[in-house]
């Protein structure tokens, strides 16, 4: 039988938190011990951003160890929380100092392209032209290799209107859009930043917002600020066979 491609997305572990119950240390190390458990190997890891919670270095080191325990090249990306020269110095992510982090990686079957949706010093996030138009041309420069596009921040409604203060501008979600349009090799766009799963579309693709491995926000449409709640943590598994993409989430257990 063939085997697929599997992509393993792991994504805030929020390492040096304090600001809710649990550990977050001991959140990622569940979560890589889930991993390390499953029968199938991954090939690749992903973390879609806030690594640290104080983007110390310290807190990136932790990480990096942890993610080295699954045997197989692990990517990251910044979210709100992070520092994008720390997450450089410990990742040894190209790009010159203070720009955002943004590359793509060719990972056999399966093209990576990470784009960076932070806004230094804020906790919303955005996407400006300069990045946009590097996207555009990453992906005109590869029209027929199977792409995953990760970013931190959910680039779709989610329906909370609490969470979209905190997420990607409606017109850096359409400006987004707009360059996908262009690009039917994309197959998915994931994400992390709202601690849920969540899944929508944007230009057709599945977008899809994966749980973290600290600590889950509570399901509430109307709330005055976003909560907290000992929900289980998970991660997805993205698996390519034979052209065709399939995003798992996978509960920690
Ligand atoms: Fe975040």
């Amino acid at each position: 039988m063939a085997r697929p491609f599997l992509l393993v997305q792991l994504s805030d572990p929020h390492i040096g938190a304090t600001w809710a119950d649990g550990d977050p240390v001991a959140g990622l190390r569940a979560a890589v011990e889930s991993v390390r458990r499953l029968p199938d190997a991954p090939d690749a890891v992903l973390m879609s951003g806030d690594l640290a919670d104080n983007a110390a270095d310290a807190e990136y080191e932790l990480v990096h160890e942890l993610l080295g325990q699954l045997g197989a090249p692990a990517y990251v990306l910044p979210g709100n929380h992070d520092d994008r020269d720390a997450l450089r110095r410990n990742f040894e992510l190209p790009g010159a100092v203070g720009t955002p982090v943004q590359y793509a990686v060719e990972l056999g079957p399966l093209r990576l392209v990470v784009l960076d949706s932070t806004r230094p010093g804020e906790d919303r996030g955005e996407l400006d032209a300069d990045r946009l138009s590097w996207l555009d041309a990453e992906l005109t420069g590869a029209p027929d290799r199977v792409t995953l596009i990760a970013l931190h921040h959910p680039p779709v409604s989610t329906g909370i209107a609490a969470w979209d203060e905190l997420g990607l501008p409606a017109t850096d979600r359409r400006a987004l859009g707009a360059v996908l349009d262009r690009h039917p090799q994309v197959r998915r766009v994931v994400a992390g930043h709202m601690h849920r799963t969540m899944t929508a579309e944007l230009a057709g693709r599945a977008v899809l917002v994966v749980p973290s491995t600290y600590i889950q926000t509570r399901l509430n449409f109307n709330p005055q600020e976003i909560e907290t709640v000992a929900e289980p943590p998970g991660f997805a598994v993205h698996a390519l066979l034979d052209g065709e993409l399939a995003s798992h989430v996978q509960p920690v257990t």
